[in-house]
């Protein structure tokens, strides 16, 4: 079964390259960027980890954990570590879960049997600190994940649980919003003292 925005993300317990995690626990009042990879020491798989390294400060500015996962050991993992570090000019300090039975990646429908029935595809699941899934994406194994658009994409679930509003498409935080139609145009006048402009009446912008 698939894991769908809404959802509560199920909670698991399983080893890390930092210890043992519960999930639920591990996540606390944070928010949660959770990414499988196909396997360890594969070229493109040692991009996305260093990568999300490197962001690190941009992760932890808005309160989000990054977590990985692979269906290699833990040994294995923390070996490739070392090379991640060493290639991407990075230092890796957030856990990867060690999933070598798959049974992760098959809670959160990371094996996908026609592409491979051990090795996880790239999936992204975005997790509120209320455990619920936010935002799935699933990319192919021989496409890099884009983390501006994961950056990207975490301001704007941000944006909207703060301000009650609606993003456009390509929206970069500072750009106009969306007044949803489910805010009509009585409440709008309380939530948006700054006005809006009424493009059609299903579509009104604003500025924050
Ligand atoms: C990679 O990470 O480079 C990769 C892994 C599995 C299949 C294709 C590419």
């Amino acid at each position: 079964m698939g894991i769908h925005i809404g959802d509560t993300a199920p909670d698991f317990t399983a080893a890390t390259t930092t210890g043992k995690i519960s999930f639920h626990d591990w996540i606390g009042d944070d928010w949660v960027f959770f990414f499988s990879h196909p396997g360890d020491f594969t070229p493109v798989c040692t991009t996305e980890i260093g990568r999300t390294a490197q962001l690190a400060d941009e992760f932890a500015k808005r309160h989000v954990k990054p977590l990985g996962l692979s269906t290699d050991g833990v040994e294995e993992h923390l070996k490739w570590i070392e090379d991640v570090d060493d290639t991407q000019d990075t230092t890796v300090t957030f856990p990867i879960i060690a999933d070598p039975d798959s049974t992760v990646a098959r809670l959160y429908d990371m094996i996908h049997d026609h592409e491979s029935t051990t090795a996880a595809v790239r999936s992204v699941f975005i997790i509120d600190p209320d455990k619920k899934i936010r935002l799935t994406m699933t990319y192919p194994m021989d496409v890099g994940r884009n983390f501006d658009e994961i950056l990207r994409v975490i301001d704007a679930l941000q944006t909207g649980d703060t301000n009650h509003i609606a993003t456009p498409a390509d929206w970069r935080p500072g750009d106009e919003v969306i007044i949803p139609p489910s805010i009509d145009d009585a409440a709008a006048k309380d939530l948006f003292p700054q006005g809006w402009t009424t493009v059609r009446p299903y579509l009104r912008t604003t500025t924050l």
